[in-house]
């Protein structure tokens, strides 16, 4: 991941009309090997395997940090400590209780900008919903479905990582590696679940250790969970590692009495929707919404927005927000600490409720 924010870096000027841009000072990474990269294509003056070497230098302002979730807790305090903005990774700590450490210290720092990286509420159709809905246009909400899919571990013979570990990735499991870029939107225009019914599964249960052995996959691959929200309606959130044929496969889908709308990445030009009014047909509409960005690019918008366009425009948001402040240009901010802990309220429910079998009560209303 930290060599995509490389590459956005490098192709700011993509962006029209920006008044900051950020230069890559300084890459931290504990593997050498994985600075190589960086020094091959941009001027750093800093390169280390330490990270409280480069929170220490004056020419760093700002970090994007992307760790195993075992290191959020104690990097993510560091940083903010250091009074260097912080672009974080999901899910915000290992845990609740990471996620409330984080919090706590980012309250005790106001002057440093913390937000948690989420970059799919960035492409155009996810956009459309979003603008649909803080419209009002789908009148009363019958129902929202949200979900984020992944299929590469279907393949058993798939060697193990750490994302297969509770130790480095958390009991969360595919909830928190893949639940935060769900749950962004929903938290965004108050749909917070106030509790959930989950269920978890753990499919492939061993892999190859890389090392001629074989290891215990400890994680939870797919989650299905059935939440009431709030405002009274269902919200159907499914975050799975082991669908198959899904390859980072983002959807939203909101069903309402005046409006329906339904976007996914599998098919990221288009946004289904249906209007409708008594007496008038019940007609999905297919669109082709090209690229129609938060903040202008030079490309048309004739042509197709994909991931990397998503990470380009998640970052300007962060730096529009860090130059602007709350009179920043965009309209949709990066997710803030407290809507990340709101989602590590859902998941700790959502782990009680797979205990129990019960519906579990979703702490502080999910959105911290
Ligand atoms: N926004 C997204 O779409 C997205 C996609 C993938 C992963 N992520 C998140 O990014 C984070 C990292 O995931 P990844 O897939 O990039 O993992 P990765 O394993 O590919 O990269 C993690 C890097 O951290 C380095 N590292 C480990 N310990 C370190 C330390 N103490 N100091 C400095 N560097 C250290 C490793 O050497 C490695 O290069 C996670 O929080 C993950 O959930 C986000």
């Amino acid at each position: 991941m930290g060599r995509e924010f490389g590459s956005a870096a490098a192709r700011w000027c993509h962006l029209l009309q920006t008044e900051a841009r950020p230069e890559i000072v300084a890459v931290c990474d504990a593997n050498p090997g994985a600075t190589q990269w960086f020094t091959d294509n941009f001027n750093v003056t800093q390169i280390t395997a330490d990270y409280r070497e480069l929170l220490a230098n004056p020419d760093v302002e700002a970090v994007y940090c992307a760790v195993p979730h075992n290191l959020h807790e104690q990097i993510y305090c560091d940083i903010i400590s250091a009074g260097k903005h912080l672009l974080a990774e999901k899910p915000f700590g290992i845990d609740l209780a990471a996620a409330e450490k984080i919090l706590a210290c980012a309250q005790e720092h106001p002057q440093v900008l913390v937000r948690c990286s989420g970059e799919f509420p960035y492409f155009p159709g996810a956009r459309r919903i979003f603008h649909h809905a803080e419209a009002g246009d789908f009148g009363e909400i019958i129902e929202v479905r949200a979900g984020f899919l992944h299929s590469s571990d279907l393949d058993p013979s798939k060697p193990i990582n750490w994302k297969r570990k509770i130790a480095t990735c958390g009991e969360y499991g595919c909830m928190g590696d893949l639940g935060m870029h769900i749950l962004h939107v929903p938290l965004r225009l108050g749909w917070s679940p106030i509790n959930v019914r989950a269920l978890l599964s753990n499919i492939v249960k061993t892999r190859p250790d890389g090392k001629g052995g074989i290891s215990d996959c400890e994680t939870w691959d797919n989650a299905i969970l059935a939440c009431e929200t709030s405002q009274g309606f269902p919200m159907v959130l499914e975050t799975k590692r082991i669908s198959p044929g899904d390859m980072n496969t983002w959807y939203l889908r909101v069903l309402g009495t005046q409006m329906s709308a339904e976007f996914s990445t599998k098919d990221p030009k288009l946004i289904r929707t249906m209007p409708f009014a008594p007496g008038s047909a019940q007609a999905w509409r297919h669109e082709d919404v090209g690229y129609e960005s938060a903040y202008p690019t030079l490309t048309g918008g004739i042509f197709e927005f994909g991931f990397s366009d998503a990470i380009l425009q998640m970052w300007a948001a962060f730096v529009d927000e860090l130059t602007h402040g709350d009179g920043m240009d965009g309209d949709f901010r990066c997710a803030t600490p407290e809507e990340a802990l709101g989602s590590h309220h859902l998941f700790t429910a959502a782990l009680e409720s797979q205990r129990t079998g019960m519906t579990v009560k979703v702490a502080d209303g999910s959105h911290g």
